[in-house]
Formats: structure tokens, C-alpha cells, sequence
């Protein structure tokens, strides 16, 4: 392949650091973006050391249009995107749903992927070659109280795949989604606002962790180029569904 470029969002943490350093082993130049850019840096210095060619880590904030374009413009074209950036914020019924968290979860995980996409996607179908890789959730896969918003977010993430999946037919890029149910990242942390909290999600059984959905990404990458995998949906094996899970 004649551009190996591995474009990460959100790679400061979590299944996006995971990823990076997946492919950082596999000899793939990175570049990668995450708003704390001192976190970020040191994953990119990381990923060095473990073989990637090189590993640019630059500032991205996937809410502000600017940001993404100053990124996207210095990414250049990629042969793999990974649209991972992406959060919950808060657990309240729409009665009490917070505006900022309203506007801030459907600005993060719709726009700013959709944004990123659009920014990225041209070149991939000028190189006819590319494949981008949205990190949905099981939360596309069904519905919860408390999560009006971010499930409302992720089943929108698994439409514009799809949607993107029609739009490119022809076009010899492919694209994929990858779903997860619980991982043990900092994700509940910055959704409750509260570590002990945080803890408590993964309490009394074995989550996910990072390592094991950039396990699954890498594998879907590195198909044969006819093969396109549309999505993966990996929970805990204690996790049944969006809501039952055996807590031993
Ligand atoms: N953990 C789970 O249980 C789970 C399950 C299903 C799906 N997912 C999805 O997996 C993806 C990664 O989450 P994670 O679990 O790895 O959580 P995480 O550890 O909190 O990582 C989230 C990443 O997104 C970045 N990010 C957040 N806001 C951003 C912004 N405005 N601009 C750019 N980057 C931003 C964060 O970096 P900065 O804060 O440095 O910007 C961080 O690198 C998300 O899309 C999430 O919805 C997670």
C-alpha cells in the first residue's frame, strides 16, 4: 500500500491511545488528535518506541470547525481513519437534561465526526484507497434511561455509516463501525464527573478494556482490501444487553 497514514481522533486516552499504539506496532505512521495536547504528545513519543515510522500529535478539538480544518489540512490524506473522539456527559432523563450536555454530546460525537469525515474523505476518493473506521457503541444496538442523548448520538453514528457505506459504493474505500459495550476507559469518569462513581460502572465483573476494542479495530483493518467488515459489536461476556449484566 502506498499511503500507510493512520488518522486517530481522541488518541490522548482510552480506545484511541489503545489504537495508536496497536498500529504503532504494526510499523504504521500516525497522526493523531486529542484537545490535551501534553497527554497526547507522550502517546505519540510512545508509539514511536514502538514502531511506528513517526507519530504526529496534533491538537484537535472535533467541536470547533477551525480546529478540525487546521488538523485535517496538516493531516493530509489517510489510508485509515478512525473516527473515535467521543463522550457521555451525565446520566438524566430529558426532563432534566442540561442543555450543554444536549448540545455538547450531538456537537462531539455527530458533527465533529461528520465534520472530520468530510474534511478527510476527499482524498481517500481522489487516492481510491482509504477506510474509515467509526467507533459507534452498543448503544446503537438499543436504548437505556438516562441515555436519551448519547444513544440518540450513536444510533446517528451507525445511520451515517451506513449511509456513507451507499455513498461510496464504487469508490474503493471502505468503511466500518465498530461498537463496544462496557470499557474500562475514563469515559465514565467524564460522564458522571466522579472516579468513584466511575468505579462503581465496572464493579463485580471483568469489563472490556481499551486494548481489546483496538484488537478488534486492527483486525478490520487489516482484511484483504476486497473485505469489508461493516460492524463488530463485542460486549463483556457478563454484559447480556445495554442493561442486564451479571455483577458476580
Ligand atoms: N468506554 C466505553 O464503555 C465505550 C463504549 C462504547 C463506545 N465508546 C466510544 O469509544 C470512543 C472512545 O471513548 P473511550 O472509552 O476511549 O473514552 P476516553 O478514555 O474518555 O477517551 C475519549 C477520547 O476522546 C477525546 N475527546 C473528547 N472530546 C474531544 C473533543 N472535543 N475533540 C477531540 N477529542 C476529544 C479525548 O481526548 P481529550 O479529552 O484530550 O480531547 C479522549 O482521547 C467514544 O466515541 C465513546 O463514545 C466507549
Amino acid at each position: 500500500m502506498s499511503n500507510e497514514l493512520v488518522v486517530i481522533t481522541g488518541a490522548s486516552s482510552g480506545i484511541g491511545e489503545a489504537c495508536a499504539r496497536a498500529f504503532a506496532k504494526l510499523g504504521r505512521p500516525l497522526f493523531l488528535g486529542a484537545r490535551r495536547e501534553s497527554r497526547l504528545a507522550a502517546v505519540a513519543q510512545e508509539c514511536e518506541r514502538l514502531g511506528a515510522p513517526r507519530a504526529v500529535a496534533h491538537a484537535l478539538d472535533v467541536t470547533d470547525k477551525a480546529s478540525i480544518e487546521a488538523f485535517c489540512t496538516a493531516a493530509g490524506t489517510p489510508s485509515i481513519l478512525i473516527n473515535n473522539a467521543g463522550a457521555a456527559f451525565g446520566r438524566n432523563s430529558i426532563d432534566k437534561l442540561r442543555d450543554e450536555d444536549l448540545t455538547g454530546m450531538l456537537d462531539l460525537n455527530v458533527t465533529g465526526l461528520v465534520r472530520v469525515t468530510r474534511a478527510l474523505l476527499p482524498g481517500m476518493i481522489a487516492a481510491r484507497n482509504g477506510h474509515v473506521i467509526n467507533l459507534g457503541s452498543y448503544a446503537a444496538h438499543g436504548v437505556y434511561e438516562g441515555g436519551v442523548i448519547y444513544c440518540a448520538a450513536k444510533h446517528a453514528v451507525r445511520a451515517i455509516t451506513q449511509i456513507m457505506r451507499l455513498e461510496l459504493s464504487g469508490a474503493n474505500v471502505r468503511v466500518s463501525e465498530i461498537d463496544p459495550g462496557l470499557v474500562e476507559t475514563e469515559f465514565s469518569v467524564v460522564r458522571l464527573g466522579d472516579e468513584g462513581k466511575a468505579k462503581k460502572v465496572y464493579e463485580g465483573f471483568q469489563p472490556l478494556v481499551a486494548a481489546d476494542v483496538a484488537d478488534a479495530i486492527v483486525w478490520v483493518a487489516t482484511r484483504p482490501a476486497h473485505v469489508n467488515i461493516s460492524e463488530i459489536v463485542l460486549t463483556p461476556v457478563a454484559q447480556s444487553s445495554l442493561s442486564k449484566i451479571h455483577r458476580g
